[in-house]
């Protein structure tokens, strides 16, 4: 059966077991047909009169231990899978996004191609700013230009 893990405890007799093993005549007869007159008697008060022993084979144990493991590791790894992919579809959708628009808009007015968009005024506060800002910025410019020209 291989290795087994054990825990074992004393049996002590106590005031009260002397009803039954104290002598052969005073037992009960299921006592006697099973363990005979022999042994089982003369009992002493607190005296340990036997063990109490479990045990498990020890590749249960480890069987049910490399279960648990492996439930644990499963669980967190579904875990930071999910939390990976949620923060990253949430940076993506909220600064990636919206930068290569900006980028997008930008290339077009640094050549000089006027009739592209307005830049992005949505999303989180330094997006915002930024969209706002860059659109100031694409007024002011097209107000100096048009002064070049006059
Ligand atoms: C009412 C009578 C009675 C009392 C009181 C009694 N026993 Fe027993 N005992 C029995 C009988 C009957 C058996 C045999 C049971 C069987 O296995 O069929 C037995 C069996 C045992 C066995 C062997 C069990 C085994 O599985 O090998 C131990 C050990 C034992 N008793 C301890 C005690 C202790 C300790 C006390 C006191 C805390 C106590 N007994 C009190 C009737 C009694």
């Amino acid at each position: 059966m291989g290795r087994s893990l054990y825990m074992a405890r004393p049996i002590r007799s106590e005031a009260p077991c002397a009803t039954c093993h104290s002598v052969p005549s005073a037992a009960p007869p299921t006592l006697l047909a099973r363990y005979g007159r022999d042994n089982g008697f003369g009992w002493l008060d607190n005296e340990i009169v036997g063990a109490q022993v479990i045990s498990v084979p020890y590749a249960t144990a480890t069987a049910n231990a490399g279960r648990a493991f492996r439930g644990l590791m499963m669980a967190l790894i579904a875990t930071f899978a999910v939390t990976f992919a949620v923060v990253n579809s949430l940076l993506y959708s909220m600064l990636v996004r919206p930068v290569r628009r900006i980028v997008h808009i930008a290339d077009r007015l640094s050549v000089g191609d006027m009739s592209a968009a307005d830049f992005p005024q949505r999303g989180p506060k330094e997006i915002t700013s930024l969209g706002r800002s860059f659109n100031r910025m694409r007024t002011s410019l097209d107000k100096a230009l048009r002064l070049l020209e006059r």
